[in-house]
């Protein structure tokens, strides 16, 4: 569709921008609606021009909207896929049609990795076992039962960073994995999954609190204080995202650390697509992102709040 050069005024040349379909998620985490936002700032500062399809949680959304941005005849796909599993269909669909997929935020599980040009993800992996070796430290020598509110069933980061936490806390044998449940990166669910914690367990059972996202640790806190306990000083807390709203509750003294994802998957994603499309470059086929670990004791929380919230969230 897009690589046509084009006469601007005054007789100069200019290549046309791409057309990027993204079939995206939802808004489940605040994280979420940031890497939404940026997407669409990044595909401006491109000269690009990007269809944001919300698939409010559902792959059967994602398929159909990838069907359609096909019919479209889009220059380029980015999916976030919101389970690792399931595509293999679909994304041939997208390779007969000559259509490359950048992968953002989350992996898929297909046979075949040619079925989509890079991934531009982090390496959730690392995220937890980064969240674990912080619980470890911060624990010491004493006995510690944690609780974990998962991702997502399915999904890749929540498979992921599970495993690593699990890996990292095995080291110790002073911390045990009392309880685990899924709080599907909400909110809300965070706090309903953190409130049934308490009541089973009593919440003075509870040394720490492992959330796969910052979102869903910012309702557990809220159910950590309804039940009169203190959040980062009764019991710690370690989860991924680092949105403002955790930087606000690290500066409150209200929870302990957070591990950064970046929202900014689709600048490096425009790039590699841009490059591929203008030039045949092939990108490696994953372009990962960083994991910085921030905690409660940093001296820096109140500037990186600021420039978060001028990042897009
Ligand atoms: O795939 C990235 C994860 O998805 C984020 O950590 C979470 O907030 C979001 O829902």
């Amino acid at each position: 569709a897009a690589i046509a050069a084009t006469l601007c005024a005054g007789g100069v040349a200019r290549a046309e921008g791409l057309t990027v379909g993204f079939s995206q998620i939802g808004s489940e985490s605040g994280w979420r609606a940031a890497e939404t936002t940026v997407t669409r700032q990044e595909a401006k500062k491109n000269g690009d021009t990007v269809k944001i399809a919300d698939a409010q949680q559902k792959q059967e959304n994602q398929i159909k909207a990838i069907r359609s941005f096909i019919a479209q005849g889009v220059d380029g796909i980015f999916l976030a896929p919101v389970v690792a599993t399931g595509w293999t269909q679909v994304l041939t669909e997208a390779k007969d049609a000559k259509i490359p997929v950048i992968l953002l935020d989350r992996d898929i599980d297909p046979a075949d990795k040619a079925l989509y040009l890079t991934a531009v993800t982090s390496d959730s992996v690392h995220e937890g076992q980064v969240a674990g070796d912080w619980l470890v430290k911060a624990v010491g020598s004493k006995p510690c039962n944690v609780v974990e509110i998962e991702g997502t069933v399915g999904a890749s980061v929540a498979a992921n960073r599970k495993k690593g936490f699990d890996d990292a806390v095995a080291k110790d044998p002073n911390i045990k994995i009392i309880r685990s449940e899924t709080g599907d990166f909400t909110r809300s669910q965070g706090k309903q999954v953190m409130e049934s914690f308490i009541k089973s367990v009593g919440g003075k059972n509870i040394c720490a609190v492992y959330a796969h996202n910052d979102d869903m640790m910012i309702g557990a806190i809220q159910a950590m204080k309804e039940a009169g306990l203190k959040p980062g000083q009764d019991i710690l807390t370690v989860s991924v995202d680092s949105v403002p709203d955790m930087f606000k509750a690290m500066m409150a003294h209200e929870a302990n650390a957070t591990v950064e994802l970046t929202p900014d998957m689709a600048g490096p994603a425009f790039q590699a697509l841009n490059a591929y499309k203008k030039s045949g470059t092939v990108p490696p086929k994953w372009i990962e992102t960083k994991s910085t670990l921030h905690t409660s004791q940093d001296s820096d929380l109140q500037q990186i709040y600021d420039e978060k919230k001028n990042l897009g969230y």
